[in-house]
């Protein structure tokens, strides 16, 4: 507690302690707050001393190798969208968000990218930190982390007054943003906390989808709430972090969704992924999406033919940057040349598929390539009909 923002914390409380604000007046609240403090600054100075966010490298557990049995989206109550960065994350959770609200259930689309896309995709308004209703049964957020912290603060101190003094103090507030993890708690923990959101004894949405980062800072993520576990002491930050982890961790009510291409590059990186998920943090895995499927032009035998033919295959190495002249402006020549680089383009995503399916065992769904991107809301709604 030697810091100057855990000393300013002090100060800001006694403060508040001394004035014996009417609300304040049971000295046990206090208390209560000042442990919920001291345990989130307790879980920053570790975090600052280097023992945050390493990797605990468990032994292989064989309960986290079995594929979570069904695959079925519709009851899970949270879904956490990740993968390779550009894959289609965004578009993966919104297609999710829109198939569920049409079958009637009451979703919260949260998203965390620095740019808010799906407004544009959708056709409303721009989303921002407040929940929106952008379509029926789905609202939206575009999670803001420092405001999430504060709303966050609000919660656990109670009252708003006392976590802006907390939250704006510019000491705590630089404190807090240092701090790797706090502010990727306060975002996962915001969309959590909607998980549990009751209005009239009534939950307030059916699913949170969750529109997470890319891999790397993904797998952070989903960290935290378990480093929270390890390092933090009993609280309300402890108490949190253990109903966030017994969501994610149980198959019936949340799962992760790895996004990819049929590529190999983007299909390494999901295994690797999802073999991370399962085997370190042993979550349950939802989905496999590979987005953006060609769709085959050739029957097998003539997508052989066409990579075998070794003429047409430099041909169509040597026109593949759209150089007519390559092909001597033959157009027949170069339209075979397109046709064998297409057909190389399918076994390719073939083979790729078939090393996922081998090697993740995971239930998949197949998104198709959408010609011009799938930036638009007849286009949203062609996939939501795949979920
Ligand atoms: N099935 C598809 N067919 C064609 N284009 C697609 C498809 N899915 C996504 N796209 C396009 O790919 C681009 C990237 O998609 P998106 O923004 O969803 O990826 P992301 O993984 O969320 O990216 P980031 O890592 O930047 O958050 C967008 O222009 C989107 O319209
Ligand atoms: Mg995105």
């Amino acid at each position: 507690m030697n810091s100057p923002a855990a000393g300013a914390l002090e100060g800001q409380l006694s403060q508040l302690r001394n004035q014996r604000v009417a609300k304040f007046k049971d000295p046990r609240w206090l208390d209560r707050t000042w442990r919920g403090c001291a345990a989130n600054t307790e879980f920053a100075l570790r975090a600052r001393a280097g023992r945050y966010l390493l990797p605990a490298k468990g032994a292989r557990n064989p309960r986290a190798m079995v594929p979570p049995s069904a695959g079925e989206l519709d009851s899970r109550r949270f879904l956490f969208v990740t993968g390779k960065g550009g894959v289609g994350k965004t578009t993966v959770a919104t297609a999710i968000s829109l198939a569920f609200a049409r079958r009637g259930k009451r979703v919260l689309l949260a998203l965390t990218g620095a740019h808010e896309q799906v407004s544009g995709m959708l056709g409303c308004a721009p989303i921002g930190h407040p929940l929106v209703l952008v379509e029926p049964n789905l609202w939206a957020s575009r999670i803001d982390p420092e405001r999430a912290m504060e709303e966050y603060g609000a919660l656990v101190l109670r009252v708003k007054t006392v976590a802006k003094l907390v939250f704006e103090n510019r000491y705590t507030h630089g404190f807090f943003r240092a701090v790797p993890g706090m502010l990727d708690w306060a975002m996962l923990g915001k969309a959590w906390w909607h998980t549990t959101e009751e209005v009239h004894g009534e939950r307030r949405y059916d699913v949170v989808v969750f529109d997470g980062p890319s891999t790397g800072h993904g797998l952070d993520m989903l960290r935290v709430p378990k480093v929270i576990l390890d390092i933090v002491p009993p609280g309300v930050l402890r108490r949190d972090a253990a109903s966030a982890w017994a969501l994610f961790r149980d198959p019936s009510r949340s799962g992760i969704v790895v996004v990819t291409l049929p590529e190999d590059m983007p299909a390494t990186e999901a295994t690797e992924l999802a073999t991370t998920v399962r085997e370190e943090l042993e979550l349950p895995i939802a989905r496999l999406v590979v987005n953006s499927r060609s769709r085959p032009l050739f029957p097998p035998a003539e997508r052989a033919r066409l990579i075998a033919d070794e003429e047409l295959s430099s041909w169509a190495l040597a026109t593949a940057g759209g150089d007519r002249r390559a092909s001597g402006g033959d157009r027949a020549m170069g339209a075979l040349a397109a046709a064998a680089r297409r057909a190389a383009r399918e076994e390719l995503e073939e083979r790729t598929v078939e090393r996922l399916r081998r090697e993740l065992s995971l239930p998949m769904t197949e998104l198709p390539f959408l010609f011009g991107g799938a930036g638009t809301r007849a286009k949203l709604a062609a996939l939501a009909d795949v979920f």
